[in-house]
């Protein structure tokens, strides 16, 4: 399963890949706010920083042509750029223009399978089903990333299932145990799955054991 950090924080992504364990980054409007830094300088250090996918997401969301003429600038940036589009009847068609046209697409706010079905229908790359959200109004977010992952099998779909919107890490060992092609994780959540108490105790035992060795 790749990993993608779920940031915009260039502090955050340097550490992440310092593990050696990311492959790619997404973004959306509200981490992008979050860092408190304008658009252009903070996604010109992302892509000074990873060499894999970067999703950058369109604001201008009203129209097919208005998310493809964004979509076509945000490509620009870098060759590894991927456009977010928002799961809408307009977005689809946007997806299928950006296609068209060579753009990878991160099809994003997915919640039920068959807007994932439509979004691989329309070509995306990547399908975002976000599963905290789902989890949030008291429904079962990883059930939805299991059926898309049947719908998928069952039809050969190469559109890669992006697991996003993931709070802890019981949700990125249960996208592991499906078979999920990436998991978005946010960093405090990556720091989360590094630690363990028995290897902290592990540790200090040994450290411990090691100062009664004759040097
Ligand atoms: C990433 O692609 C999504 O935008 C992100 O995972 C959403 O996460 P949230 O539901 O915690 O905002």
């Amino acid at each position: 399963m790749k990993i993608f950090i779920d940031s915009a924080d260039i502090n955050e992504i340097k550490k992440a890949n310092a593990m050696g364990v990311i492959d790619g980054v997404t973004t959306n409007p509200s981490l992008i706010a979050k860092t408190g830094r304008d658009f252009k300088s903070c996604v010109k250090d992302i892509v000074a920083e990873i060499k894999g996918p970067i999703s950058l997401e369109v604001t201008h969301i009203d129209t097919a042509e208005t998310m493809f003429e964004e979509a076509k600038k945000l490509a620009d940036i870098a060759k590894n750029v991927v456009v977010k589009i928002p799961l809408t009847e307009e977005g689809l068609k946007a997806v299928k223009l950006c296609r068209n046209h060579g753009i990878n697409v991160n099809v994003t706010l997915c919640f039920s399978p068959n807007q994932a079905l439509l979004a691989a229908k329309a070509g995306a790359n990547y399908i975002s089903p976000f599963v905290g959200r789902l989890d949030d109004i008291s429904e079962e977010g990883m059930q939805l990333i299991d059926q898309i992952a049947q719908i998928y099998s069952n039809y050969k779909f190469d559109t890669e299932i992006l697991v996003a919107s993931i709070r802890n890490p019981l949700h990125v060992r249960d996208a592991a145990l499906i078979g999920a092609d990436v998991c978005t994780i946010p960093f405090s959540v990556i720091q989360q799955l590094v630690k363990h108490t028995l290897t902290d105790i592990g540790l200090a035992k040994f450290a411990k054991d090691w100062e009664k060795v004759p040097k």
